[in-house]
């Protein structure tokens, strides 16, 4: 089932999500391919649970993008365990359409987390799929990627948002 996603100005997005203590449910595994039915059809290479208006730690990543081989990535409370060099790059967020902004991250990310059944995983990423693993994992910790950019531009960004809500054209 494709879900609606949460926009910036909803509280869930800027909340700690809680984490998952149940494993290998039909519960869990139904909302993992609802989280990738949902990624795949808004054109995102990740969604974090938030993003669905459900406060859990969960993430998922495809950096594919659903094109050519899938590289499917689940991640459920996980924790960045190691960083290292550094990127900039343009980054967006589903929660924000329309907004790109210049990010830099570390280069180089390692994630220790478990997946829907429950075992243990270490998994590594460099480039986008680092980039991914801290803007996802941001999202499950309530930050959003303009807590990355100037405040200047980050006013900017909410002071455009602002009169979208108005216009009655964001939500
Ligand atoms: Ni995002």
């Amino acid at each position: 089932m494709i879900h609606k996603i949460v926009k910036y100005g909803q509280p869930v997005l800027e909340r700690e999500a809680e984490d998952i203590t149940e494993f290998d449910t039909p519960e869990l595994h139904q909302l993992v391919q609802d989280m990738f039915e949902t990624m795949y059809a808004a054109k995102g290479v990740g969604l974090a649970a938030p993003q669905i208006g459900i406060g859990k730690k969960i993430t998922v990543i495809d950096v594919s993008g659903g094109e050519g081989e899938p590289q499917q990535i689940v991640l459920v409370n996980p924790r960045i365990v190691h960083k290292e060099g550094k990127q900039t790059a343009e980054e967006g967020c589903l929660s924000f359409p329309g907004f790109r902004e210049q990010v830099t991250r570390a280069k180089r990310a390692t994630v220790k987390a478990r997946d829907a059944r429950g075992e243990e995983i270490e998994v590594h990423g460099e480039d986008l799929l680092a980039r991914a693993f801290q803007h996802e994992i941001d999202h499950l910790n309530g930050i959003l990627f303009i807590s990355h950019v100037s405040v200047l531009k980050r006013d900017l960004i909410k002071r455009k948002i602002r009169k979208r809500i108005k216009a009655e054209d964001w939500f």
